[in-house]
């Protein structure tokens, strides 16, 4: 099956702006799973609360997610995004899941990062979302979706956990800051047998004293530790790749990796780990 990512230049604080360039690119796709980056309609770099009020939305009752889910209705696709949400006063750093039917589920991320403490309440549990994807062809896809976001990905904990959630892909919405995610991830890959797909976003943000350049360099990494697709700093546009997603958990003719990591997890005493 087709799954991508969205890597382009969010206008920070222009909600509408960012909309028409999405819708823009997204109309263009069909058949395809597509990731985002985070904070995809409204930018990165907020320093107070007071500034996401009139941006952030509900999830699923929000304008943004609405607009995603006719696109996914439109044109066949399963689309995961970073929003700012909003509930009862509280400001999160989420991602929404959609699918022709309508709202899939939404992640909080858990792990924040830099002053992204200050204004979001951290998320508290991990998802796998189980979605039967039709193509054009009426070929079922068995898509079990992890979903992390940007900074998350330095914990080989939420990766881990989600895979033995049971996740085949892990959705991954980024606006990475630091060099080192694209290098990280084809392990993140191979180490638990997955595809994960990071859209990551481009340009500079500023905001009074902080500047923040973002590095690009989506990447959709094969359970074999493959780069897919790996963008450059400045790329943009909807890139999509092939992947099968019967995904082989042996390692070698005595290794599997599920029952390896059991034992594993015998023998330290790890019991929590899901
Ligand atoms: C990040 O978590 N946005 C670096």
């Amino acid at each position: 099956m087709k799954v991508g990512v969205l890597q382009f230049h969010p206008k920070f604080k222009d909600k509408s702006y960012n909309y028409k360039i999405i819708e823009n690119y997204l109309l263009y796709i069909r058949d395809a799973l597509v990731v985002l980056p985070e904070l995809a309609n409204t930018g990165y770099l907020f320093l107070d609360k007071s500034e996401l009020t009139d941006l952030a939305e509900e999830i699923p009752n929000g304008y943004f997610t609405n607009l995603l889910i006719n696109i996914a209705k439109k044109n066949n696709l399963i689309i995961i995004s970073g929003l700012l949400e909003v509930e009862d006063s509280r400001f999160y750093n989420s991602a929404v899941v959609v699918y022709k039917n309508g709202y899939v589920g939404k992640y909080r991320k858990i792990n924040l990062f830099y002053k992204e403490k200050f204004i979001f309440e951290p998320g508290d549990d991990l998802k796998v979302f189980e979605i039967d994807f039709i193509d054009i062809d009426n070929n079922i896809y068995k898509i079990k979706l992890g979903v992390m976001i940007c900074f998350d990905w330095y914990f080989p904990e939420v990766a881990r956990n989600l895979m033995l959630k049971g996740a085949n892909i892990i959705a991954h919405p980024a606006n990475l800051v630091l060099p080192y995610c694209p290098l990280a991830m084809p392990i993140r890959a191979l180490e638990n047998k997955v595809y994960t797909i990071t859209a990551n976003r481009i340009g500079i943000e500023q905001n009074n004293n902080e500047k923040l350049k973002f590095i690009g360099q989506s990447v959709i990494c094969s359970p074999k530790s493959e780069y897919l697709l790996k963008l450059d700093e400045n790329q943009e546009g909807v890139f999509l790749v092939d992947i099968d997603l019967i995904i082989n958990k042996n390692i070698t003719k005595f290794n599997n990796l599920n029952d390896d990591l059991d034992f594993l997890f015998k023998k330290l005493n790890i019991n929590s780990y899901k």
